[in-house]
């Protein structure tokens, strides 16, 4: 098992593939349609790696943007169990994965379309993969930003700038570039639900009404915020969005004594429901907790920019 952790990606990587991926592009025939990205296939140790990380698995759904002889697709569908589909603008690469998917068993589980990736509906994905280039990365990003919260998205050597993997991962790989070898990035994401703006809610606490308030930013997985319960302001404490999933923690006094409230609940649109844990020296317990959003902040479409609007008001 290799070490995991956040890194950027390397630029002698970058430059070595980006410089592979044009020497191929230049060969190649003339298409219908140019593609974006010419045809470089993952060695097949790290489509196992990025379907591993990924924690693929038979309730999935895989689709691969660009995908070659189909080997992520099929590898997915024949490992992992998942069902999918891949595109890709060159025809011959489709007829090598259908005939790849016939000879590995699985064309009752995945399908492989002549289809430009930017005009191609991901809504079935739970799991995306791609292998493609930093510019089309970026181009892609607002779009895999609107995927549902949850969806999982894994790129092979490419990163998204800004927007920072959830998990990154350095691998060898002794087949790339036709058996040259080197090593692969490995990059991960899960894409998090739209959180930015103002929610409130109401929770009987001690057995009195209590009304709570709070302000969430976020720049992609990343959200940071302040809340108010019972006129005392607060900062979120351990702020974790993950997909839909999102928790946080504060300390705020009840009837003068301090009381620590830990929430997690699930995101669904306006609405967050799930539990808060109440805990002070004279309050203990377990309570549902719904909050509503109430505004949104004016997030950008692709929030590459930080996200930092104030609602002043509703805190007056
Ligand atoms: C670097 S290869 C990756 C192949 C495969 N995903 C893999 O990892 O082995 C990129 C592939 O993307 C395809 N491609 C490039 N631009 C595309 C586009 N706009 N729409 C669909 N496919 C595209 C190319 O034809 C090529 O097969």
């Amino acid at each position: 098992m290799q070490s995991i952790s956040c890194r950027p990606v390397s630029s002698a990587a970058l430059r070595r593939l980006a410089g592979a991926l044009a020497f191929v592009g230049a060969a190649l025939p003339a298409l219908a349609a140019e593609p974006s990205v010419p045809y470089v296939p993952t060695p097949q140790e790290v489509v196992e790696r990025m379907l591993q990380i990924a924690k693929v698995g038979p309730r999935d759904y895989v689709i691969d943007l660009g995908s070659g002889d189909g080997r992520i697709v099929i590898t997915a569908a024949k490992k992992f169990g998942a069902r999918g589909f891949g595109v890709d603008l060159n025809p011959e690469r489709i007829r090598e994965s259908n005939e790849n998917a016939r000879k590995a068993g699985v064309t009752d589980r995945v399908a492989f379309y002549q289809r430009d990736l930017f005009e191609t509906d991901l809504s079935e994905a739970t799991v995306i993969t791609m292998y493609l280039l930093p510019r089309v990365n970026l181009e892609l990003r607002p779009k895999l930003l609107d995927l549902k919260p949850g969806t999982r998205v894994v790129s092979h050597d490419f990163s998204m700038e800004d927007w920072k993997p959830d998990l990154y991962e350095k691998v060898d790989a002794k087949d790339k570039y036709g058996g040259t070898g080197g090593t692969s990035d490995i990059y991960f994401w899960v894409i998090p639900a739209k959180v930015a703006g103002n929610w409130r809610w109401q929770m009987q606490v001690g057995g009195k009404p209590r009304f709570y308030e709070m302000t969430l930013a976020q720049n992609y997985q990343v959200i940071s915020g302040t809340a108010r319960a019972g006129g005392e302001s607060v900062k979120l404490q351990n702020v974790r969005l993950r997909g839909s999933e999102i928790r946080f923690n504060f300390t705020a006094g009840v009837d003068g004594a301090a009381v620590r409230h830990e929430f997690s609940g699930k995101v669904e649109g306006d609405a967050i429901n799930g539990s808060a844990m109440l805990s002070g020296a004279r309050l203990q317990g377990q309570l549902e907790w719904s909050a509503r959003r109430v505004a949104r902040s004016a997030a950008p479409r692709d929030p590459g920019a930080r996200v930092s609007q104030s609602f002043s008001g509703l805190f007056d």
